[in-house]
């Protein structure tokens, strides 16, 4: 296999323009990008325009996207019916900052398929956690916040902790040490999280235990998808829920990437589990700025003396366009086809790793899949840390991007989401890809 150095001088042949954007961006945008998120080695690549299952870089190159916008886009890129949509709002209005019928109706859609009693918009996924989080603080009365190590919540101090943390710094297996992500996070906020490897119930009562009286909420990506792809053990979730309980301890599910995918009513409904609060975006917007959190009606009536707004929340775009695409859009039968194409994504990347005698697994739910290099079981963020490869994934992206024009996660998290756009042909394209690429793993 090449190394990643001859990869990454492929990947600048074919990107000459995207080097020009870079290089004329980094005179205004720090770093050249927009967003950390957008950086990627060894040069970010600058986008044109996308449609369907596809996208086309500045220079020309065409590529189908499996990543779809970190897991946001189940509906695909520029879907005509929200296109519809979104053009006969636009000539209406963006922005009123006043209440509009069709927020009611996409909390209704919303609640039919998570369990939640009455819901709030926000813009973004952080925005929806960090409601989510203040509000489980106004109604307890409480400051703790209970995390896994490893799970991604957005950018807000509260949960910029132990995301990645480098495992020198992380302390002992069962009960770590809380590491900040980023400089900047005041010391006290810190101390105020407490974090508990995934999949650990032993763990998750000892913490409980030892700050009983003080933890406001529990908050969890009910399946693991910032940091490959893991999913909780047979009885996990479950038991988190009657802990929580038995604690009176707010259980958050942050299904920001789960929801609308996983299930048509995300993680809930696939495991059957009320937690107290949801928080929900990326699909949910479908490529417009939409979140939302929701749950219990004796919490969320605490909105009121706990702060909520903004003032792009529930905003007619994105209000609309979700509805039409909650309805017809990433409805119930077109998950159920995007899931089945994931299915046989899934299988036959299962088949190419046996008959290469490759040592791998692929994790797929939904319509959401990952391939780990490893025969280890990788069941919380420290197994991931240890086994995950991330070279031999550095290496496939770049072997599928410079070659194949097959997006995937540049980053070792959840690789693909087959969005309702994706065809057979897409599939296939990538199996014949991974075929070729195969051998040389
Ligand atoms: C599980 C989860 N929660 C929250 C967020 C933050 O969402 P946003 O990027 O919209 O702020 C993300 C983003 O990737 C996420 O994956």
């Amino acid at each position: 296999m090449r190394s990643i150095e001859e990869l990454g001088k492929e990947y600048r042949k074919r990107t000459p323009k995207s080097l020009e954007c870079f290089e004329r961006a980094k005179k205004s945008l720090q770093g050249g990008v927009g967003s950390n998120f957008q950086v990627i080695e060894p040069y970010p690549m600058f986008i044109d325009h996308a449609k369907g299952s596809k996208f086309w870089d500045v220079d020309g190159n065409e590529y189908i996207d499996f990543n779809m916008a970190f897991g946001a886009l189940l509906a695909g890129h520029a879907h005509p019916l929200l296109i519809k949509v979104a053009e006969e709002q636009l000539p209406k209005g963006t922005l009123y900052c006043m209440a509009i019928d069709a927020s009611a109706t996409c909390a209704e859609e919303i609640k039919k398929r998570f369990p939640v009693d009455v819901v709030r918009f926000t813009n973004s996924g952080t925005e929806a956690t960090m409601h989510a989080i203040r509000l489980a603080r106004g109604y307890t009365g409480e400051d703790k916040i209970i995390k896994i190590e490893g799970c991604y919540h957005g950018m807000h101090d509260y949960v910029l902790q132990s995301v990645g943390p480098d495992l020198d710094e992380a302390g002992s297996e069962s009960c770590p040490t809380t590491v900040p992500m980023s400089k900047g996070i005041p010391r006290e906020v810190t101390k105020m999280i407490v974090a508990v490897p995934y999949n650990n119930i032993d763990a998750m009562r000892d913490a409980l235990e030892r700050n009983k009286g003080e933890v406001a909420a529990v908050i969890v990506e009910p399946v693991m998808m910032n940091c490959g792809l893991i999913f909780p053990k047979d009885g996990y979730l479950e038991k988190l829920r009657e802990l929580t309980e038995e604690y009176n301890v707010v259980l958050i599910f942050d299904e920001v990437k789960t929801g609308f995918k996983i299930a048509p009513g995300g993680a809930s409904e696939y495991y059957h589990i009320k937690p107290d609060l949801i928080a929900l975006s990326k699909s949910l917007g479908c490529g417009f700025s939409l979140g939302a959190f929701g749950g219990k009606k004796e919490i969320m009536e605490h909105i009121g003396d706990v702060a909520h707004g903004g003032t792009y929340n529930a905003n007619p775009l994105a209000v609309q366009t979700s509805i039409t695409a909650l309805r017809d859009v990433i409805n119930r039968e077109n998950l159920e086809r995007a899931t089945k194409l994931e299915d046989k994504l899934a299988e036959g990347i299962r088949k190419v790793l046996k008959d290469n005698g490759i040592s791998g697994y692929v994790n797929s739910i939904g319509p959401c899949g990952m391939v780990f290099f490893t025969e280890h079981k990788i069941y919380d963020y420290r197994s991931f840390v240890r086994y995950c490869n991330e070279d031999k994934l550095t290496k496939l992206w770049l072997e599928l991007v410079n070659n194949n024009g097959i997006w995937i996660s540049p980053r070792p998290d959840e690789h693909w989401t087959i969005s309702v756009q994706h065809t057979e042909e897409d599939i296939e394209k990538f199996l014949e890809a991974f075929r070729k690429i195969a051998p040389d793993l």
